[in-house]
């Protein structure tokens, strides 16, 4: 069965394009390449054996997808494309109401319009509320502290009453917890364009000389060192929990929603220590003040996604740690530009 993947350039849907494969489907890659490189195609042929079959174009663009489910007669999609920075979020609040809820309803027209509709959807921790006690639940309160998890949000409801409203449609909403780590040939990890704002890519990128110190944001949070803590869950157990999750679907699923998740919980300063010890290298670090939309602590509960996919995941940080450091340390400039 071909599934389509948008964002499939991305950090998460490169590493399911390969989950997906070896796992028998086909994957179809659409991507604008707004925050990933073209270049991310070799490295996957070189892993899987195989071209992967690429649309260069616009979610946004209803009837352009809906040509390329059309042409590819695609079964499922798995839907990654979207803006993920929270800070960005925050000062660029359109940009990410557009792209991400813009780009969910064009994607949901196409699907509609092609009579493909069964879907695995991207959600975030970020749509909890941070004041509720964690390890957070599926059912722990909705509440999200940034524009980007409120368009999670608003994206998880849109599902929500479109299922309720025609029973044809099959949807898991997968809420992750942090990404991290790479694939362990070392051939694709994350390398988004600008600067990245999430702590692991940071480190890595210390570890390597492409930036002088990792910036600790906020050391007075209410946690065991003072800094922010969070699950840190390998992109490929996340790539599994996708696979999982859309044969779930195929088996008469209608409905799902679950965490993606470790269930434990690592400071700033423990992440900073474990690629320490990965790397060999020391991390220079430096205090900053705490970013807007920030939050002090957030880890899952994945029970559910044990209970009702057969997922748990089964990598840890100290794995994260030696799979991120083998890519930066391989890529230090990131994929190579055309
Ligand atoms: N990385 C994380 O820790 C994390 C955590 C929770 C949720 N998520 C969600 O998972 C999804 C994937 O995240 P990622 O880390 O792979 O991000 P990413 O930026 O690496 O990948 C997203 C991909 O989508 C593409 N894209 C964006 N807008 C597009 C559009 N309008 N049309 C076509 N392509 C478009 C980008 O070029 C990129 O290749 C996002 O929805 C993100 O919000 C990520």
């Amino acid at each position: 069965m071909k599934v389509l993947v948008t964002g499939g350039a991305g950090y998460l849907g490169s590493h399911a394009c390969i989950a997906l494969r070896e796992a028998g489907f086909a994957p179809v890659v659409v991507d604008n390449f707004a925050n990933s490189r073209p270049a991310v195609l070799d490295r996957l042929a070189q892993i899987t054996g195989e071209a992967m079959a690429c649309e260069r174009g616009d979610g946004l663009d209803a009837r352009w997808v809906e040509q390329v489910l059309a042409r590819h007669r695609v079964g499922a999609v798995l839907h990654f494309a979207g803006h993920k920075s929270v800070a960005e979020s925050v000062a660029q609040p359109l940009k990410y109401y557009r792209n991400n809820v813009g780009g969910m309803v064009s994607l949901l027209d196409a699907m509609a319009d092609s009579d493909c509709r069964t879907l695995v959807v991207s959600s975030s921790a970020a749509v909890y509320d941070a004041s509720s006690p964690m390890p957070a639940t599926e059912d722990s309160r909705r509440g999200p502290a940034n524009p980007y998890g409120h368009t999670k949000l608003v994206i998880e409801d849109l599902l929500a009453a479109l299922v309720a409203a025609d029973p044809t449609w099959r949807v898991a909403v997968l809420r992750y917890f942090t990404a991290a780590g790479a694939h362990p040939s070392g051939l694709i990890g994350e390398d988004p364009r600008g600067a990245p704002d999430n702590l692991l890519l940071n480190v890595a990128q210390a570890a390597v000389g492409r930036r002088p110190f990792v910036s600790v944001y906020g050391n007075d949070y209410p946690t065991r060192d003072g800094t922010g803590v969070r699950d840190y869950v390998h992109v490929q157990d996340l790539a599994a929990g996708h696979v999982a999750a859309l044969r779930a679907l195929m088996s008469g699923e209608r409905s799902l929603t679950v965490n993606l998740g470790t269930g434990r919980a690592h400071s700033v300063l423990e992440v900073v220590q474990a690629f320490e010890r990965a790397s060999g290298r020391p991390i220079p670090c430096r205090t900053a003040p705490r970013r807007p939309g920030d939050v002090a602590e957030c880890y899952a509960d994945p029970s559910l996604a044990q209970s009702l996919l057969g997922w748990c995941a089964r990598r840890t940080l100290d794995d994260i740690c030696a799979d991120a450091w083998r890519w930066q340390r391989g890529n230090p400039g990131g994929y190579p530009e055309p």
